[in-house]
């Protein structure tokens, strides 16, 4: 079998890291052979190409084809996996959300294009920020594709909360599971260890012990590190995140395809779950089943939690009000 997979952005720093990942297995597995559409502005196509020379060099036994193309018609067409990377990335002191005027504006059309030319069963990945929102513009204009086949990246932002849990812990990042992120890919996202287990078991009392105060830990250190943590990142290396982003993209496309065995993160459309206002696009904890993302319900969340995920939850209230005023949505 052959799948179809559009990377927009493929000129850029995520798309180079993604490309070879996706050619050498990594998403589909040993057997998927990938047929790649590198969807670039005219000014990104130079670099999109020369992508894909190295990918030809590359020899890859899974890459039937490379395409690259400014034609969003042709980019998308016939495509299963639509990654929406391309989009401008923040600097120091900006918010994601100061992005939404200049890049809100590509996700309407690339929205339409998909529901125009991708194959009926798409599924959709927005990885530009803010992330969220973009999702929820695109899917908005794409008449006809169901809005759970529009999804937000946040598998990061769980990733990096597990490894941060795991190194205080001083455990393998592996043995730590259930720490699912709720709301919008920013400062206000709630990454959640209510439920969080470290070899199958609790991890309430392990924390306590290393930590002292857990609540005050989580409010002064854990959360805090890990929301702002895309900003320490171009801090420290002088721009965003590249290959942990593409990583984690790889991560929430292969569990969305192949399912899950536990909880993860990603951010769906809302229908009311949990009190998230819906058609919102918000982080949820989530599994996989039968190729589509469940939001786990029934969980217990505290009054503390409630206002967290209520408190980010407003933000992209916000974002979506921001980008009605622009004319995106
Ligand atoms: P980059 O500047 O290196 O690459 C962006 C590419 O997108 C460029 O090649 C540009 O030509 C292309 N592009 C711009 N508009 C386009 C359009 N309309 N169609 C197709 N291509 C277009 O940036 P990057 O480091 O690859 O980051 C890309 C985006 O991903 C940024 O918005 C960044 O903030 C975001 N990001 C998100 C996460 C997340 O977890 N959700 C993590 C890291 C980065
Ligand atoms: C990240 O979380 O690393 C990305 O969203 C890039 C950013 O702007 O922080």
């Amino acid at each position: 079998m052959t799948t179809t997979i559009t990377i927009t952005g493929a000129g850029g720093q995520i798309g180079y890291a993604l490309l070879f990942r996706i050619a050498a297995g990594d998403l589909l597995g040993p057997e998927e052979k990938v047929r790649l559409r590198l969807l670039e502005i005219p000014q990104g196509l130079g670099a999109a190409e020369g992508a894909a020379l190295e990918l030809q060099d590359g020899a890859f036994g899974l890459l039937e084809h490379v395409e690259v193309t400014d034609d969003a018609a042709v980019g998308f067409d016939g495509t299963d996996l639509a990654l929406l990377v391309g989009a401008r990335p923040r600097g120091p002191g900006m918010e994601r959300a100061d992005l939404l005027a200049a890049n809100g504006g590509i996700f309407g059309p690339q929205g339409a294009a998909i529901a125009a030319n991708a194959a009926s069963g798409v599924r959709v990945t927005v990885v530009g920020n803010p992330a969220n929102t973009n999702a929820l513009i695109a899917a908005a204009s794409a008449d006809g594709v169901p809005a759970e086949r529009f999804t937000a990246l946040t598998r990061l932002d769980e990733n990096r909360a597990r490894a941060q849990l795991a190194q205080t812990l001083g455990v393998p990042v592996h043995t730590v599971r259930r720490v699912p992120i709720w709301g919008n890919h920013s400062a206000t996202q709630f990454p959640d260890i209510s439920h969080a287990t470290v070899g199958g078991k609790p991890v309430g009392e392990a924390l306590e012990q290393i930590v002292g105060d857990v609540p005050t830990w989580l409010d002064e250190t854990f959360i805090p590190r890990v929301a702002k943590r895309g900003a320490e990142i171009i801090e420290v290396r002088g721009s965003s995140s590249v290959a942990s982003a593409a990583s984690a993209t790889i991560d929430h496309v292969r569990d969305w395809v192949q399912g899950t065995d536990d909880w993860t993160s990603a951010g769906v459309v809302s229908h009311g779950e949990y009190g998230v206002p819906e058609g919102l696009i918000s982080s949820f904890p989530v599994r996989s089943v039968d190729g589509e993302w469940q939001i786990v319900e029934g969980l217990e969340l505290s009054d503390w939690a409630r206002s967290r995920v209520d408190a980010s939850v407003a933000e992209l209230l916000q974002e979506r009000e921001t980008v009605q005023a622009l004319g995106l949505l």
